[in-house]
């Protein structure tokens, strides 16, 4: 058979989501869901939601919810996109502003969909390894800079660490790099809101500047595919009105994501029930001999006890019905990520891993 793929595409190896379960034993600590259901208003709304709706197309610049987002970042429409997922958008920053060839930066580790994404539109990727302590490196931009770097990805809070980096390095970094800065914040909804890290107010101070945000993690929203990009009108109308797909956002996902976005108090209350499920895992792990990396995500990455593999400990949780994520990468290998769950499910994991070490 003739290979008919572009010869890029020939060798890639896709993306590899993390393993998916129907087995209702089995407890999910391994892909960052949020373990708490969507706000119960959604429920609700769904109830009254008309299915004549459904005959027309949606608005295709998903407007109502635009409308909302402005309103909860206290920006204009103009400068939000909707996309299905926050990696819609990752997609539609290299489709619309980065030509076959040319470079793509980010940290070495980062999402591990960056290279997969980049190598798809043919472009080298420059990760620029963090510190020991997971910090950027202080010549991060320069180095970026002269590898000509067209687009830059960094995730904040980090993944895989669940390191934040603070706002006033972000925006030194944006104004040193001679390229773009996307800005992934996908896990933001759980940074401890006394740290009052707001970034989006950069958005109006720099032109080069696009904030990722997704409902699939505070929100409780991961089925829904529902994200949104903020930037200067100059970086979102190009994706807005030339690349994206024509109606990329089901008419029910902008139901749905204007209701949840409108349940403020169930948000924050969520938010805050996963920072006090964190704070607690993090003692038991500490308890258990493991080093822990300061998170503000709804994930920790923990160092097994030296006399164990990670590797292992993975395989050992995973045949007790446990799944975590483990990553066979420089760096990662002697870790584990572990999504925060219910109260329940950390406390299982806590009982399995206390008989297993
Ligand atoms: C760092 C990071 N960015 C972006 C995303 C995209 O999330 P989604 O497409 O569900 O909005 C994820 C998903 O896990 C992520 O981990």
């Amino acid at each position: 058979m003739l290979n008919w793929e572009r010869t890029n595409i020939a060798v890639l190896t896709g993306y590899k989501s993390g393993e998916q379960s129907v087995n209702p034993k089995i407890i999910k600590l391994n892909t960052n869901e949020n373990p708490y259901p969507p706000s119960p208003i959604i429920s609700n709304a769904l109830k009254e939601f008309s299915l004549h709706t459904l005959r027309k197309y949606p608005s295709p610049t998903a407007d109502a919810f635009r409308g909302k987002v402005a309103e909860l970042h206290n920006i204009r429409p103009q400068n939000i996109i909707a996309t299905r997922g926050g990696d819609e958008l990752l997609r539609l920053m290299i489709t619309t502003f980065v030509n076959p060839g040319e470079v793509i930066g980010t940290t070495l580790p980062t999402y591990s969909l960056y290279p997969v994404l980049a190598a798809i539109q043919d472009c080298p990727l420059k990760a620029i390894p963090l510190s020991n302590d997971w910090e950027l490196p202080s010549n991060f931009a320069t180095q970026l800079n002269n590898a000509s770097t067209k687009l830059t990805f960094l995730v904040n809070p980090h993944a895989p660490s669940g390191v934040l980096f603070n706002r006033d390095k972000i925006a030194q970094l944006a104004q040193d790099l001679d390229g773009i800065l996307l800005l992934d914040e996908a896990y933001v909804d759980f940074v401890d809101p006394r740290l009052q890290y707001d970034s989006v107010p950069l958005i109006n101070e720099l032109d080069n500047v696009v904030i990722l945000r997704t409902l699939s993690k505070g929100y409780s929203l991961a089925g829904l595919r529902l994200g949104y990009g903020i930037g200067a009108p100059e970086l979102i109308d190009p994706m807005l009105n030339k690349t994206k797909d024509s109606y990329n956002i089901d008419a029910l996902s902008q139901y749905i994501g204007c209701k949840a976005i409108e349940d403020n108090v169930y948000f924050d209350g969520n938010c805050q029930l996963v920072r006090r499920e964190r704070s607690k895992l993090v003692l038991e792990f500490k308890k258990l001999g493991f080093q822990v990396v300061p998170s503000e995500t709804n994930f920790i990455l923990v160092t097994v006890p030296s006399n164990h593999k990670a590797e292992a400990v993975y395989l050992d949780l995973k045949q007790r019905n446990i799944l975590v994520r483990f990553f066979d990468q420089q760096g990662l290998s002697d870790k584990l990520r572990v999504t925060v769950g219910t109260p329940e499910e950390n406390q299982e994991l806590v009982n399995v891993l206390t008989n297993l070490l």
